[in-house]
């Protein structure tokens, strides 16, 4: 093994990630007076939130009645029932605090002609428990994330959070009791390898959008803390639930906001027809995400896709005017400019359903404490560690996740997991050493990737899995189609001891980096087409067709996958939480899931 020379550092909290829910998170550690670094692989405000277009969900009521028991609803129903109800409780009580403390830290909310903070329809967002639609997410134009982030960000510097910025996280440091005692990174810059030890390892690090070939997800969307969890021989839960955006730039996968529907714009399909009216005729255009992709991608199917190849949709937009496109649609009507060459207050924009989000993730309770099934016990604790946003499963979002409500989870979860540092850990308290060894594996991992020089180049390994993922795991899926995809997947895996990594070298290296993201990638889509292929029902985002209806009897169950590094999925299950978290509401029961 090559000889590296540690650079050591100790906190009270480390958090991996400076997307939207990680810069919560440490704001809260380091508000509750505990040192605390954040470290990143891209500077915070270029983290993924930043593409987060149309909002945050919260009852506040600024354009109408509502309450936080009907936003619950909508949630429970949106989950398809595979949604923890006391999570979600959690959740939608909390939103609206969470909105109020970013106005007060100044983010740049849309506002009404009153001044209060604009809030717009989205899908699947209904008042008096499913009666009809209502305007519950809080928008700052369509650039909501952007605005999140630089303003989270302000915050942290301000209460003095030390941040690592272009550092790589590697693995976490376990010791023998099975808890987590740091993290490990390379900085990009100087290639120099630093040991972050700390009390509490909060993962931050967004979704998997990238194990996909279409998505609206960043090329960072790596899902790296996912990787490193089941590195450490932890489960992840719900991979299988892989969320379609319906309104995906078509070629490009650029994300086009639901918010776009919420202001009033429509599908159609090469006869001109507004086709949602059939599929969900009370919410139509703004029935649920994983609704409206299942509508398009029939369409298409059925010969009426539009184009010379029939292959996608139209948005409609040009209906709302200049004025109202300028004001609350500016961000998108210029993506729209630039990567379908459309003017959007004269043509609809070409749409595709595109990978967009991960329900599944790291298995947490609603403090962000990240669960095992230690002895048996579906909700053991894994001593130090801690998980939030995407990268996160509460879970709330179960089997499909509404609009809006990502943005929402990453502030209400940042901010229980900041507390719950506050709670659970003394500042300044004397870690023990490091266990002896427990970064060998780092080590031997990075060794690796660095003496590969097979024949198989990174770009080219990962292509493979990104096609067999987007064409064997997708809006609708058959069992022979995703074993296909499972084989696919362990082809890809017999290959990567041929992979080639060009250049070696420590700084700057970008084919070093996307070959441990390609690795990081591949455990996922590992975890992720063997949890589809073995649930044989249909609920929310996993529609089978040979298993046409969701199976409460048999499948209203949260899937724990494990991968042995080689590719070699272990499946068990725990069960879904069917109580509330007070007595303020009850345990909303399964039905049928229409709109
Ligand atoms: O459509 C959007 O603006 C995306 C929002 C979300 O995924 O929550």
């Amino acid at each position: 093994m090559s000889t590296y020379n540690w650079i050591d550092h100790t906190y009270d909290v480390v958090v991996v990630g400076a997307g939207g829910s990680g810069l919560r998170a440490a704001l809260g550690a380091a508000q509750a007076g505990l040192r605390t670094a954040c470290i990143t692989k891209v500077f915070p405000t270029r983290s993924h939130t930043v593409a987060a277009q149309g909002g945050i969900a919260a009852s506040l009521g600024n354009m109408g009645e509502d309450n936080w028991r009907w936003h619950m609803y909508d949630t429970v129903k949106g989950s398809d029932w595979l949604g923890d109800q006391d999570a979600i409780e959690y959740l939608t009580r909390n939103a609206p605090q969470a909105v109020y403390e970013l106005e007060h830290w100044g983010m740049p909310f849309s506002r009404t002609e009153e001044g209060k903070i604009y809030q717009r329809a989205f899908g699947g967002m209904t008042r008096d428990f499913g009666q009809g639609p209502v305007q519950r997410t809080c928008a700052a134009a369509d650039r909501t994330g952007h605005a999140m982030l630089h303003t989270l960000y302000g915050q942290c510097v301000r209460e003095e959070t030390e941040f690592f910025i272009e550092y790589f996280a590697m693995d976490l440091i376990m010791d023998e009791e099975g808890a987590c005692r740091g993290v490990t990174a390379w900085k990009l810059d100087d290639g120099t390898l630093h040991r972050f030890r700390a009390q509490k390892v909060i993962l931050a690090t967004g979704g998997y959008g990238r194990a996909f070939f279409s998505c609206t997800s960043a090329h960072t969307c790596t899902g790296d803390g996912n990787a490193m969890v089941l590195r450490a021989g932890l489960p992840l839960q719900d991979m299988e639930f892989v969320q379609f955006h319906p309104t995906g730039i078509y070629g490009s996968g650029c994300l086009i906001t639901e918010g776009s529907r919420g202001e009033g714009g429509y599908l159609t399909n090469s006869e001109g027809e507004r086709f949602m009216e059939r599929y969900a005729p009370s919410a139509k255009d703004l029935a649920s995400r994983d609704v409206v992709s299942r509508a398009m991608t029939v369409e298409i199917r059925e010969g009426r896709g539009v184009g010379p190849e029939k292959d996608h949709i139209h948005l409609h937009l040009e209906h709302l005017g200049a004025e109202v496109l300028a004001e609350r649609l500016p961000g998108i009507s210029e993506t729209a400019k630039i990567f379908a060459g459309v003017d959007v207050t004269k043509e609809p924009i070409p749409v595709l359903p595109t990978v967009h989000y991960n329900m599944g993730g790291i298995p947490t309770n609603y403090h962000g404490e990240v669960l095992t099934k230690k002895n048996g016990d579906p909700d053991s604790v894994v001593p130090g560690l801690m998980a939030v946003g995407e990268a996160a499963c509460v879970s709330v979002h179960g089997a499909n996740r509404l609009g809006s409500n990502s943005l929402i989870d990453l502030v209400v979860f940042g901010r229980a997991a900041g507390m719950r540092c506050g709670e659970t850990t003394i500042a300044g308290a004397t870690q023990p050493e490091l266990p002896k060894g427990a970064t060998d594996s780092h080590l031997a991992r990075l060794d690796k990737f660095r003496n590969a020089s097979g024949d198989q180049p990174v770009a080219k390994l990962r292509l493979e899995m990104q096609r067999a993922m987007q064409s064997n795991c997708a809006v609708f899926r058959t069992g022979d189609v995703l074993k296909e995809g499972v084989d696919a997947i362990e082809e890809v895996y017999k290959k990567l001891p041929g992979i080639d990594v060009q250049d070696r070298t420590m700084v700057w290296n970008t084919d070093l980096v996307e070959a441990l993201e390609f690795d990081n990638l591949l455990a996922q889509a590992a975890v992720t087409v063997n949890g589809a292929a073995t649930r044989e029902e249909s609920r929310g985002a996993h529609a089978r067709e040979d298993f046409a209806d969701r199976d409460d009897v048999n499948w209203m169950k949260h899937t724990l996958a494990w991968n042995d590094g080689t590719g070699k999925v272990t499946l068990d299950y725990r069960p879904v939480h069917d109580y509330t978290m007070s007595n303020e509401i009850s345990y909303i029961e399964p039905k049928a899931r229409v709109y």
